[in-house]
């Protein structure tokens, strides 16, 4: 079973990869390395004692992508993590956005409706529900209008790939919503790697942990929350990855009740900033220097999953808790600085 990763070097695919070669497919990566590197490679074979075939490839060139299914006209399944992420960024440069996450996903997407049967999983967000009236949050829950292009990314392409499945009934999809991944690899042989500032609070946290951030700042401390800190669903990379694989398997044994099918990956609990910063200084046996600030424009109040749907559906359920997560995130952290 040979089963095609896109950005499978970057912090998400990575994991994913090394689930699925624990599982005994056969894996190819591609990756442009615009947020990862090769020396990835090295962690994932030193997991699981395989190197994945590597192709380093941009997927926005349109003709490569189409040369490269030509060439591996045996896949069994793909899972796109491939695309941009800063919310920032794409506030900044929305064309970079368009063309990463959209532009590239109806080249995937042409490509694969030529095959007989395609299984594709797509990376989406928990951003598309922005500020849902209901906790926790279903699959149900509205698609609110979006907060950055980033976002719009991700509600745009569950559209395009419902659009598309609703004409291909040989194409199969999964979008997968993912509340907040955070931790890395309990081996710390693969995990985050922000670049510059870091744009999450989990890797802020190990950093200035580290003494490379003078200060994490609380962004907002009078939210309508138990402590007054935003509320997240945070789940181990290590969870999510596995929910990959379960998802992958299911339409590839044709188990799937419709051809675009979309579930929440979460662990159904929030944490608030101030519990997430108590579980780094518990695991870690480090004082973090924080304070508090001003609220940020553009965060939502509270936002975790109901992940009933995963959970019976899947037969999938996240099983780390909040300090495995902060355990393997400093770990990792501390061995990148060494
Ligand atoms: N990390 C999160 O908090 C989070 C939350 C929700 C959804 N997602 C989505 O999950 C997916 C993976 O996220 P991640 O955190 O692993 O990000 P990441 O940046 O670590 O990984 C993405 C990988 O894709 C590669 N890539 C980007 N553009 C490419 C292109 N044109 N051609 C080939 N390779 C390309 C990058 O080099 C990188 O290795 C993304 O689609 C992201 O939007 C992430």
């Amino acid at each position: 079973m040979k089963i095609l990763v896109t950005g499978g070097l970057g912090f998400i695919g990575s994991h994913t990869v090394v689930e699925l070669q624990n599982e005994g497919y056969d894996v190819v990566v591609i990756d442009n390395l615009a947020n990862s590197s090769t020396q990835v490679l090295d962690g994932i074979e030193a997991i699981s004692g395989k190197r994945p075939a590597f192709e380093e490839l941009d997927l926005r060139d349109k003709s490569e992508v189409e040369d490269f299914f030509k060439r591996h006209s045996n896949l069994n399944g793909v899972i796109h993590f491939a695309a941009s992420k800063a919310v920032g960024e794409s506030v900044q440069d929305p064309l970079l956005y368009y063309e990463n996450n959209l532009g590239v996903l109806t080249y995937m997407l042409q490509n694969l409706i030529t095959t007989d049967r395609a299984n594709f999983i797509f990376s989406s967000s928990c951003t598309v529900y922005g500020q849902a009236d209901e906790m926790p949050i279903t699959e149900n829950a509205p698609v609110k209008a979006a907060e950055s292009p980033y976002g719009n990314t991700k509600q745009v392409g569950e559209e395009i790939i419902k659009d598309t499945c609703k004409v291909n009934p040989q194409l199969n999809a999964i979008a997968l919503r993912y509340f907040n991944p955070i931790g890395a690899h309990p081996s710390a042989e693969i995990g985050e790697l922000p670049l510059g500032v870091p744009q999450n609070l989990v890797p802020y946290i190990t950093q200035t942990g580290m003494g490379l951030r003078e200060q994490l700042s609380v962004f907002g401390d009078d939210y309508p929350t138990e402590d007054g800190t935003c509320i997240r669903d945070y789940i181990h990379v290590v969870d999510l990855a596995k929910a990959h694989v379960v998802a992958l398997q299911r339409l590839m044994d044709d188990k799937n009740e419709e051809n675009f099918e979309v579930f929440n990956l979460g662990t159904g609990k929030g944490s608030s900033v101030l519990e997430v910063i108590a579980s780094f200084e518990r695991v870690s046996g480090e004082k973090l220097n924080y304070k508090i600030a001003a609220r940020r424009a553009g965060d939502v109040v509270q936002a975790y999953a109901d992940t009933s749907k995963a959970n019976e559906v899947l037969g999938w359920t996240a099983v780390s808790t909040l300090d495995d997560a902060l355990k393997s995130a400093w770990i990792w952290e501390q061995k990148i600085r060494s």
